[in-house]
């Protein structure tokens, strides 16, 4: 089965440091990458708390996403809450790497639980 869907290039999987936020705007909307180990991780750049930039407000710890604004934890698999004052979970995105370069598909957000 291919896979047909329209991904944007945002750059080499070595640009994307262990564990540090990059932060891409397109179509009108933020989204922040994250590489954590060998994996990718793409999700809505505004902490679903507060609209206040996740790049710039939040850290990853133990694999997690914690916004210190308010110390909310979100699962980067599933955008789920971990720990509040949050309610709503992260919009995420999906990425791949293809060939070394990280691809973001920003037309459909996946659903998260
Ligand atoms: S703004 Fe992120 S937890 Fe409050």
């Amino acid at each position: 089965m291919t896979d047909d869907r329209v991904f944007l290039d945002v750059g080499n999987v070595d640009s994307f440091p262990e564990s540090v936020m990059r932060c891409f705007h397109t179509r009108g909307t933020y989204i922040s990458v994250v590489r954590v180990g060998e994996r990718i991780f793409a999700f809505g750049d505004d902490c679903p708390h507060i609209d206040v930039s996740l790049a710039q407000n939040g850290i990853i710890v133990e694999g997690e996403l914690l916004c210190y604004r308010h110390y909310s934890r979100f699962d980067l698999n599933t955008g789920s809450v971990l720990e509040g004052p949050a309610e709503a979970p992260l919009t995420l995105y999906d990425v791949k790497v293809v060939d070394g370069r990280v691809m973001l598909y920003v037309d459909a957000p996946v659903t998260s639980s």
